[in-house]
């Protein structure tokens, strides 16, 4: 039988039936292990397979899938040496940070489910029947949404995350002003203005988000080594094997979010867009215009801002410790010059131009 392309929305967010559930931390969370014991995803029972049978479709077609270079992923601060240093001298509150944001911002994920689809079949010259873009609205972004925040009674990657740090450095206070801090710089960025404006705001907007996702859902991988890294290091992690592996679950979690954004994404690349004005535009061109400035800012501020953070209360939390000025040195020894790629990849567009 060929595999099925159009799928309902209860279809997309269906799960396995499994035979022992996930619980972080005392919290119940998605997923589970199957009889053998193996963790499987939530909602992936369908989610996966069409997932494939999208891609298949595209390559039958003679397109590729678009692919973020994982050359372009910035390192992680303070890097897992600098955590190691911070948290065998008793110094947590900066890697505690670190956790705290890297769990609210999972939580963000939610707002995908809020992503305003416009009607993409009266936007597009070809068909888009049996696309992974047509499910965006219908499964695909509230699949996501739950994944990232949970849903009802069950944890997500929040939940999973909070109980991965939780474990590991055990039960550690929190910072109060995590997330105000995080809230501020969140809304000193404006909002872009239009790289096509001939596409129709409503359109780009939407492209812009997945494009914007997508890189942050890919970037995440260096986040799991990371994360792996320490806390599932026993000279520095209370619970280096129930961190480690929870860790394990959201990195296998993230990957219907890369495969189904880099689908759609690439969906657009092989279609050709209606403008406004009654012309046409092919759809590589604004996706590649778009994954390049994504990708030219997110390799510029993401390791900057992540440095300001850490470093804004580092010095603080260092002098709790015997020798504090031997420790930052320690710690600014370790540090690891990283600098973006010259390019990106996507920067066929520009140069046609
Ligand atoms: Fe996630
Ligand atoms: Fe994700």
């Amino acid at each position: 039988m060929p595999p099925t392309l159009v799928y309902t929305p209860e279809q997309l967010l269906s799960s396995r039936v499994l035979a022992e559930p996930l619980i972080a931390n005392g919290v119940r969370c998605h997923g589970g292990f199957d009889a053998d014991g193996h963790y499987r995803s939530p909602r992936t029972l369908c989610r996966a397979p069409a997932i494939e049978a999208w891609q298949a479709q595209l390559s039958e077609e003679g397109h590729g899938l678009l692919e973020v270079p994982s050359r372009a992923m910035p390192p992680q601060y303070p890097n897992a040496a600098q955590a190691k240093l911070l948290l065998r001298h008793g110094v947590r509150e900066p890697l505690v940070r670190s956790l705290t944001i890297i769990s609210i911002v999972e939580g963000f994920g939610a707002i995908i489910r809020d992503v305003q689809v416009p009607d993409l079949e009266e936007l597009f010259v070809e068909p888009l029947s049996g696309t992974a873009l047509t499910h965006l609205q219908s499964g695909l972004f509230e699949a996501h949404a739950r994944d990232e925040s949970g849903y009802r009674d069950e944890g997500g990657h929040k939940q999973m995350w909070e109980a991965a740090r939780d474990s590991a450095l055990e039960n550690p206070h929190i910072p109060g002003d995590v997330l105000m801090r995080l809230m501020g710089r969140r809304s000193q960025g404006a909002r872009p203005a239009p790289v096509f404006p001939e596409i129709g705001q409503p359109l780009e907007r939407m492209l812009g988000f997945m494009a914007n996702v997508l890189v942050v859902e890919v970037f995440a991988e260096e986040t799991f080594r990371w994360g792996m890294d320490i806390l599932s290091d026993p000279e520095v992690s209370a619970a280096p094997e129930i961190a480690g592996d929870m860790i394990s679950y959201i990195q296998a979690d993230e990957k219907p979010h890369v495969e189904y954004l880099r689908t759609a994404l690439s969906e657009v690349s092989a279609r050709t867009i209606k403008t406004v004005e009654g012309g046409t535009i092919p759809g590589k061109q604004v996706i590649d215009a778009l994954m390049h400035r994504i990708l030219e800012q997110a390799t510029r501020t993401r390791p900057a801002d992540q440095r300001d953070d850490l470093r804004e209360n580092l010095a603080e939390s260092i002098r709790t410790a015997t020798h504090p000025s031997a420790l930052q040195d320690d710690f600014d020894a370790l540090e690891t010059p990283w600098a973006p790629p010259t390019r990106t990849g996507f920067e066929a567009a520009e140069d046609a131009a």
